[in-house]
């Protein structure tokens, strides 16, 4: 049985991706500090899989605690979740995104070589492209200019662990972009659970149907785009945690070597066909209004998705209805997310 230590195990993607490496066979090592997740994405994966995942609270930066978990279970790879993942708070207080983002990765790194552990796989993000605008994103388009410390962090850790991926050729490393995860799992059990106010377009939505906020405001509707509002590609949760066992299983295959992925669907929605979509899938009239651009934003975002699908095999199942059907079931069944 191949186990893997899933860092950051508790956050939205991390919880989802626990629920498909246990499905798929894996032992699951949850590790995550809760600073923006609960405890309770473990009772909620076990309702789920019916198997218990091995918690330890514990702050990727502090390497004595984090030891202490290569010392206890035999580790075979990592996944890479833990980090501070708010666009706009990246802004507000870089200093603690770098320390914290980096800080986390170098701990994790140092002991891997310490207990030979020899695969990694990194949570990046779409947002390492530059801001060329030339769609789709292929793994080939040029890295360039970030918009924000957090997508910096992303960048500089991509930069890192392809830098040791080097020096240790016995290394497995692979670095998924993701463009926009968003929906939640099926039973209604798992999904986005944002503390604070969300930055993202599909909590805010959720919030928007459910009456949580009165209003859901529209960053823009004068982009060059059909309708003026902004597209995406967004990607069911369950897709990307699937994405994350296919390269799991692939890296099973090689004897060292790095790898970039794209996890997208290759498929662009406007924030209005979202909206439209949303509406569809609760069956009530969503009330947003159009406000000024959000700094940062590109008009347009989405995938090529031939190369994952090439080489591990990975492809999306689920469209937008699915997407926003998940996300609303969550919204309803968890109203103050997971308690
Ligand atoms: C999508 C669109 C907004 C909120 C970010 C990070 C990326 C990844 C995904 C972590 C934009 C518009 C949003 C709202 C709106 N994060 N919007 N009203 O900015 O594409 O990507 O989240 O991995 O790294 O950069 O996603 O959901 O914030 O925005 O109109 O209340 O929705 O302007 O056009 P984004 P988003």
């Amino acid at each position: 049985m191949s186990t893997v230590l899933v860092t950051g195990g508790t956050g939205f993607i991390g919880s989802h991706t626990c629920v498909a490496l246990i499905e798929s066979g894996y032992d699951v090592i949850v590790v995550d500090n809760l600073y923006n997740s609960k405890k309770e994405a473990c009772n909620r994966i076990f309702k789920i899989t019916g198997k218990e995942v091995k918690f330890y609270e514990i702050d990727c930066c502090d390497k004595k605690a984090l030891r202490k978990v290569f010392e206890e279970n035999k580790i075979d790879s990592v996944i890479h979740f833990a980090g501070l993942k708010a666009v706009g708070e990246s802004v507000q207080m870089p200093a603690e995104y770098y320390r914290n983002n980096i800080d986390s990765i170098l701990t994790v790194v140092e002991l891997m070589k310490e207990f030979g552990v020899k695969n990694i796989v990194f949570s990046s993000s779409a947002t390492v492209y530059g801001s060329t605008g030339k769609v789709p994103l292929s793994e080939d388009s040029p890295l360039g200019e970030c918009t924000n410390p957090y997508g910096w962090t992303k960048w500089m850790i991509e930069r890192i662990l392809s830098d040791i991926a080097y020096s240790d050729p016995t290394l497995n490393v692979v670095l998924l972009r993701y463009f926009n995860p968003v929906g939640a799992h099926e039973s209604g059990l798992l999904g986005e659970d944002p503390q604070g106010i969300p930055n993202n377009l599909f909590p805010n939505v959720a919030r928007a149907a459910a009456g949580v906020i009165e209003c859901l405001n529209v960053f823009g509707n004068d982009y060059d785009t059909p309708d003026g509002t902004c597209i995406r590609d967004y990607i069911h949760v369950c897709d990307l945690a699937e994405g994350h066992v296919k390269a799991l299983d692939y890296v099973a295959t090689k004897n060292g070597g790095r790898y970039v992925f794209n996890l997208g669907t290759g498929n662009g929605y406007s924030v209005s066909q979202v909206i439209t979509a949303y509406e569809k899938a609760c069956g009530k009239k969503i009330n947003y209004k159009f406000a000024p651009r959000r700094e940062g934003d590109l008009p347009v975002s989405y995938a090529d998705p031939t190369k994952a699908n090439r080489e591990l095999g990975f492809k999306t199942k689920y469209d937008m209805d699915k997407m926003c059907e998940d996300s609303w079931r969550w919204q309803t069944m968890n109203p103050n997310g997971l308690e």
